[in-house]
């Protein structure tokens, strides 16, 4: 089959997308599939990209990119034909062939939220990984929360704010977010990998934190910190009807870093480790396993999905689900699924497969 792999992106995590796609490119079963890298630049056009996986190779000192290097790949009409065209630079216009299905390996808003979802529903191109719902769903954290609960899933407490009400009513919002104690976490409701995320230990620092959340998102939910270990466990939604299944629980493992930030994730900041499988006993496995199905059909998920948990003397929290969790072969998602016995490039593949059933 033909896959086009796409990958990039208009929102804050297009670097990060980037290098997803590097892993993608160099683990993906070249005698079972032909790829068709496209890139999509942080202005949203769409370019056919160079398939070359050291391009795009995670380098903390340069954040891999999609460059618009002047073609422009041309999708099919809605309807039957599914033949992929690129325009070049000078104008002409070439076949790529066929495309079979799109492995879209975006994070964040216009790629993770249900929007190239919808459209490739509408083109009618299968396509790997969540559907419209799901991602929406998960791309909003407010709402993402309010589904949940109703499923009976403890998530942490919380208020959503707007700049609009911050302006309005001060007051109201310090009040509410002291009935939350401290600390809290402000985050934007649609952004992911950390970006504009704050713990706030107190009051005074509450300001400062919705300031840079709302640059990236106008609408903000200030959190109540759980303490509690991270836990997280890697879904796939299973091949031929078979139920959702979760890999081994992995942990992230903060020594001197006070949350799992943008820097620690991805620019090799240290103090926080990511570790599969967590050392946890069989109870608790099963009990984080079945918890993660369980969040994974509240949202109606379909290909895969990470969901992330604080596991708590209370209980555990569902602190989130990513539809499109961060790919790369030393990501979480991959390194869960190799630990549960299978190779980066066989994950690739199921969710291909899924997407063409
Ligand atoms: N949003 C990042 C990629 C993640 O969830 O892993
Ligand atoms: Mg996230």
């Amino acid at each position: 089959p033909a896959v086009a792999v796409l990958f990039g992106g208009r929102s804050s995590e297009h670097s990060i997308s980037s290098a997803t796609a590097g892993g993608v490119l160099r683990a993906i079963d070249r005698d079972r599939f032909r790829v068709i890298p496209v890139g999509i630049t942080r202005d949203g056009v769409f370019v056919l990209e160079d398939d070359d996986p050291d391009k795009f190779a995670l380098d903390a000192s340069r954040l891999p990119e999609v460059v618009d290097n002047g073609t422009r790949v041309l999708w099919p009409e809605p309807g039957p034909d599914r033949t992929l065209r690129v325009r070049r630079a000078d104008g002409s216009v070439d076949d790529l062939g066929a495309v079979d299905v799109v492995l879209p390996i975006l994070h964040g808003v216009h790629g993770e939220d249900g929007t190239v979802q919808g459209f490739f529903d509408t083109l009618g191109l299968a396509y790997a990984g969540g559907g419209v719902l799901d991602s929406a769903l998960c791309m909003d954290k407010h709402f993402m929360k309010i589904v949940l609960q109703a499923a009976g899933v403890l998530v942490s407490p919380w208020v959503t704010v707007t700049p609009a009400r911050w302006e309005r009513d001060p007051e109201g919002v310090r009040a509410e977010a002291a009935a939350l104690g401290e600390p809290v976490f402000v985050k934007p409701a649609r952004a992911g990998s950390s970006v504009g995320v704050s713990k706030v230990h107190d009051e005074t620092e509450l300001a400062a934190a919705l300031e840079l959340a709302f640059a990236e998102d106008d609408k903000v939910l200030i959190e109540q910190a759980i303490s509690g270990r991270e836990i997280e466990v890697a879904i796939l939604e299973g091949r031929g009807g078979a139920a959702p299944r979760a890999s081994l629980p992995g942990e992230i493992v903060l020594t001197t870093r006070e949350f799992y930030d943008f820097e620690g994730k991805y620019l090799g900041g240290d103090g926080a480790d990511v570790v599969c499988p967590a050392d946890l006993t069989d109870d608790q496995i099963t009990a984080v396993q079945e918890l993660g199905v369980r969040a994974f059909d509240a949202v109606d998920g379909r290909g895969l999905a990470r969901v992330d948990f604080f596991l708590t003397t209370d209980g555990v929290y569902v602190n989130e689900l990513n539809t499109m969790p961060g790919f790369t072969p030393i990501s979480m998602f991959p390194k869960c699924w190799i630990a549960s016995g299978m190779t980066y490039g066989e994950l690739i593949s199921e969710l291909i497969d899924t997407a063409l059933e």
